[in-house]
């Protein structure tokens, strides 16, 4: 981070102007650091929803919204996606390079180390009504660990950190595999070691005591491809969350738990769950035009899910590379046919042709086909956030980590702009 020019703020009201350092990193926009302006100005700055504001610095993600570029620590996701498998993408999220191959061998062992849960953990579920929404008991569950793993965790030890990223993206499967067997009335299915990442998270979700299950390889590839483009995406909500829980040195596991309450919403990691429930709501392509109206009545609050972003006024490149996956498993399934991703892609170019759309910039996200390839590969509906979360654990405790390490770090603390009753005395 270095100074590359100053920022003059004349405030209007007789003052000497203010100078402001505008500060530049290694890509992207600069900032202008307003770390001394409230104690030289006695203002604050006003950004709900931090449209403008850059909360933190951070080496892990890039995103240019207007390119539509996403790079997890330098590398392209269409390359990551291409040519490596999750877990070599959560060494690189954490630790900034690519593994050679025993770096990857002993990653992959140490993870497979961790993947069970504490027996007292799994009697946890019992506590859930059997139709509880798996997001509800995700953030129950992964809340739970830090009564585990607490007393002994110094986060200001690397060590420790690590141990709890590991834990984390190791147990994360098991949970969320646990959360769809107890919806379903089904028993518990352990991880195998002898199985990869994909693998073993597919053999929790589907095998029963009475048979094993047996993906496809185009399957594990598939569900590995969306793992890696949901892993990380800079200072997005939840991220946001993580990192403002985890700035008070709260416990890491509680933090990854308000991480996925906020992952939750329809507006943010909850959507791809709404545009599946949408796209079987259109039902039909000659019914698209009336949803399309509906998202452009200003007296109407609907919304296309899995269109639009806060960052991306450009394709979200997870979304192509989403709408690639799905028309592989879909070949591979015989489901070239499917009538939700024939219904999706009408639905995608005729928004794309519509002017109030291309005016507003709102491309399809990461969300638009990721409940399609998840439905094809035979994962339920209310499993796709959850999933999402599994996924997103690694960018969440990577981000938490760097925030931890960084000397510059503070306790978040925004301010406000008042707007309530002035002070006044009770009148007895
Ligand atoms: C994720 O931040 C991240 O990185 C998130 C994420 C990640 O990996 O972590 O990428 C994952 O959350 C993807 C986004 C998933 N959400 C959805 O698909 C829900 C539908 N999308 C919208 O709710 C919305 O687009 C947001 C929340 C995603 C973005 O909101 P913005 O940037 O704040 O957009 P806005 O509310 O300022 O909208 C600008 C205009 C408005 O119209 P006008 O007031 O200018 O007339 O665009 C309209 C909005 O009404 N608009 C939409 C729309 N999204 C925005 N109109 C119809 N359908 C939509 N989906």
């Amino acid at each position: 981070m270095t100074q590359k020019s100053t920022a003059i703020l004349d405030l209007g009201n007789g003052s000497d102007p203010i100078e402001l350092p505008i500060l530049s990193g290694t890509m992207g926009p600069d900032v202008v650091d307003i770390r001394t302006f409230h104690a030289r100005s006695g203002m604050f700055t006003y950004d709900p929803g931090y449209l403008s504001t850059a909360s933190s610095r951070s080496g892990i993600t890039f995103i240019d919204g207007d390119e539509g570029i996403l790079l997890y620590r330098g590398y392209p996701i269409e390359q990551l996606a291409m040519n490596c498998d999750f877990t070599e993408v959560c060494y690189l999220l954490m630790k900034g390079e690519l593994p050679d191959r025993d770096q990857k061998s002993t990653f992959d062992n140490a993870i497979k180390g961790h993947s069970m849960l504490h027996e007292q953990l799994v009697k946890f579920y019992t506590g859930f009504r059997r139709d509880a929404h798996p997001m509800a008991v995700m953030v129950g569950v992964v809340g739970a660990l830090s009564a585990f793993y607490h007393d002994a965790m110094d986060i200001t030890e690397a060590s420790h950190r690590e141990l709890s990223a590991l834990r984390l993206i190791a147990k994360l499967p098991t949970i969320t595999a646990m959360a769809y067997k107890y919806n379903i009335g089904q028993p518990f299915i352990y991880p195998r070691n002898d199985l990869s990442y994909s693998e073993n998270f597919l053999h929790m979700m589907f095998a029963v005591p009475a048979e094993e299950y047996k993906p496809s390889p185009v399957i594990v590839r598939a569900l590995d491809r969306i793992l890696i483009l949901h892993a990380d995406h800079e200072q997005n909500a939840s991220t946001s969350t993580v990192r403002l829980a985890g700035s008070s040195g709260a416990n890491p596991f509680a933090c990854i738990s308000a991480g996925i309450a906020c992952l939750w919403g329809p507006a943010h990691g909850g959507a791809n769950e709404a545009c599946l429930n949408m796209l079987e709501e259109i039902g039909d392509v000659s019914r698209i035009d009336e949803y399309i109206k509906r998202a452009k009545n200003k007296d109407d609050n609907y919304r296309l899910m899995g269109f639009g972003h806060r960052v991306y006024k450009n394709f979200d490149p997870r979304a192509k590379l989403m709408r690639e996956t799905c028309h592989e498993v879909l070949n591979e399934l015989g489901l070239h046919n499917d009538r939700l991703f024939k219904l999706a892609l009408e639905l995608e170019r005729i928004a794309l042709e519509d002017e109030y759309f291309i005016s507003r910039k709102l491309y399809p996200n990461v969300d638009f086909y990721s409940g399609i390839v998840q439905r094809a590969l035979g994962i339920p509906t209310t499993m796709f956030t959850a999933i999402f979360a599994m996924a997103r654990t690694v960018g969440w405790v990577a981000q938490w980590s760097e925030m931890i390490s960084d000397p510059e770090y503070k306790i978040g603390r925004p301010r406000q702009l008042y707007t309530g009753t002035i002070m006044r005395d009770i009148t007895t």
